[in-house]
């Protein structure tokens, strides 16, 4: 059992600032460092590191050749890889004393995938395996019209959130991994839990996973919910701890582990991401997770 995902790679240029800069205003920066990204990119790192067999399906430029290294260092299958003469996907992110996020993304080669790519990248998968997708790719009607036409089990996670993805033929998804934003455009809900019951009753066979900051995650499985809070640690920089989430609980999940089992050790891994800098390289191993495990239960943890 394999999960291939066809998604993002981004170069991050992060630029940490007391505050986010307003409408018309310059705002010095404090900080500023290159680190690898792309949701696509993260999820893999965070599969391969949480002990899933993950391939890697996207395209890079030929600035990207240490996207490409990172993903083969953390064990992810690269042979599905695109190499192009554009430039790679690139994100500018601010960074604000807090930990929290503001991202502007610039697509370059995320944007030119192409129906032929996604052809070769789906004849990949066999019974039995996941396609797991963002929405930082071009072609995502198309993906998700073919993952549905072959009955390829997909997991979602429609960030960012477009006008166009609600739009897209979502009945292959199995798992919905959102956060309430995303969760609101979807279902024109606002409630979490009536935002899981929307998804449910439109798509009964998929296991709708929303994440919802400091609340914790709420889960709704096979006509049962599930709740996890967090894990109280120092924020640093929360970029990339969704990421982090989807993939340690679609490994999980994936493996067999149970829903509850999942969402521990994705809320884990997800809280270690958000204590350091950067997204992939923030990401924690398996081990490191288990270890979490023991010193993070001593803390008290925050239920819904
Ligand atoms: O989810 C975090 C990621 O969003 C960053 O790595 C950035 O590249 C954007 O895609």
């Amino acid at each position: 059992m394999k999960i291939v995902n066809l998604g993002s790679l981004n170069i991050d240029r992060v630029y940490k600032v007391g505050r986010f800069a307003l409408p018309g205003e310059t705002v010095p920066t404090e900080d500023f460092c290159v680190y690898p990204g792309g949701k696509g990119l993260n999820q893999s790192v965070a599969l391969a590191k949480a002990g899933a067999a993950v391939f890697h399906a996207g395209k890079i430029g030929a600035d990207g050749a240490f996207l490409e290294e990172l993903l083969q260092n953390a064990g992810v299958d690269t042979s599905l890889l695109l190499r192009g003469d554009t430039c790679t996907g690139h994100a500018v992110i601010q960074v604000e004393e807090s930990g929290e996020n503001c991202i502007l993304l610039a697509g370059g080669a995320n944007q030119e995938i192409a129906e032929e790519n996604v052809e070769q990248a789906l004849s990949q998968i066999e019974p039995g395996d996941w396609l797991l997708l963002q929405n930082e790719i071009s072609a995502m009607a198309y993906i998700l019209d073919r993952a549905a036409a072959l009955e390829i089990p997909v997991a979602l996670n429609p960030s960012p959130m477009t006008p166009a993805l609600p739009t897209c033929n979502l009945s292959s998804v199995r798992c919905f991994l959102l956060n309430k934003l995303e969760g609101q455009m979807l279902t024109e809900e606002t409630n979490p839990e009536a935002i899981c019951l929307a998804l449910e009753k439109k798509y009964p066979k998929a296991t709708v996973v929303l994440t919802l900051g400091a609340d914790g995650v709420l889960c709704r499985s096979g006509g049962q919910w599930f709740r996890h809070g967090v894990y109280p640690v120092e924020i640093r920089d929360t970029t990339g701890a969704g990421d982090t989430f989807t993939g340690f609980f679609l490994a999980a999940v994936a493996g067999g582990k149970s829903i509850p089992e999942a969402l521990e050790t994705a809320s884990l891994a997800a809280a270690l991401a958000i204590s350091r800098p950067g997204a992939a390289s923030s990401i924690p191993t398996a081990s490191e997770v288990q270890q979490a495990k023991l010193t993070l239960q001593k803390n008290e943890e925050v239920f819904l």
